[in-house]
């Protein structure tokens, strides 16, 4: 029998910004979600802890009739991604990546901005793939573990935010800068604080849609896409309590409508962000 679900994780909520992507844009699809919350933050963490949580998630999603696995966060793509797919194959697993290079291709000769968990910033990986694309030396990588705490306690919007963004931007002349680029899945959920602190010359960017349409291109190979909406005037509103999606933290399927409230409502902000 043929795999029903897609398998999309990462160690927290941020996550849900490739999970809610991927529901507008394939809404006839099963989803299993998977927050490594007993593990979260990730970014902060040793690579071999990264590898040995990143191996459970998958294993509990090959278990789980997953057709392609999605690593909806960039810390675990950087560290794990390429020995995940050589121990689960033939399981497509799909990692999510900084958007560096749609980022250098569009600056038009201004700075890039690339901001991401401590992590991510020290892999080779994004160090190579900067090597790769940044011909002109344009790019510029910046920490920020302090957002995934935010994001994990739920606050979005606050004066600490702004004050936390305020103090990392010190020092860089904004004007020069034409991309901002998220690279942490965390990170979407701020959009409207960035926004506010950024000119509004930068444009934001992140890996989320770049890397859903890999996957629909990678289930479309294999005959595995359920039909996908192709008008795109149909609307998240009109589909959003329709869409088959199951939630785990860490193993656990949470079933507390509390906590199912929450996620609702991290999918309103994650629309609302999306169209920043
Ligand atoms: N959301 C993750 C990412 O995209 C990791 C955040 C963390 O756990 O530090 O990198």
């Amino acid at each position: 029998m043929r795999a029903m679900n897609i398998g999309i994780f990462d160690s927290g909520i941020g996550g849900m910004t490739l999970l809610h992507q991927a529901m507008v844009l394939m809404p006839r699809e099963n989803f299993i979600f998977y927050a490594d919350t007993d593990h979260v933050p990730y970014g902060t963490k040793t690579r071999e802890q990264v590898i040995t949580y990143v191996d459970e998630v998958i294993r509990f999603m090959a278990d789980h009739d997953c057709k392609a696995i999605v690593i909806a966060c960039n810390t675990a793509t950087a560290v794990a991604a390429e020995l995940m797919r050589s121990k689960y194959q033939p399981i497509p697993i799909i990692g999510i990546e900084p958007a560096v290079k749609p980022a250098v291709a569009e600056s038009e000769g201004k700075r890039v901005l690339v901001v991401a968990t401590p992590l991510t910033v020290h892999e080779n990986k994004l160090q190579k793939l900067v090597e790769r694309v940044d011909d002109e030396h344009l790019v510029d990588l910046m920490e920020l573990p302090g957002l995934v705490e935010f994001a994990e306690r739920g606050e979005f919007v606050s004066d600490s935010v702004t004050a936390y963004l305020r103090e990392k931007f010190l020092g860089y002349t904004l004007e020069r800068y034409g991309e901002l680029v998220l690279g942490c899945t965390h990170f979407n959920y701020f959009k409207d604080s960035f926004r506010a602190l950024i000119p509004p010359q930068i444009h934001i960017i992140d890996g989320s849609l770049g890397t859903v349409r890999q996957l629909m291109r990678v289930l479309d190979a294999r005959h595995e896409l359920l039909e996908p909406i192709a008008d795109r005037s149909v609307s998240w509103e009109q589909y959003k309590n329709d869409i088959c999606v199951r939630y785990f933290e860490s193993g656990r399927e949470i079933t507390d409508s509390a906590k199912l409230e929450t996620i609702r409502q991290l999918h309103e902000r994650l629309e609302k962000m999306r169209k920043i």
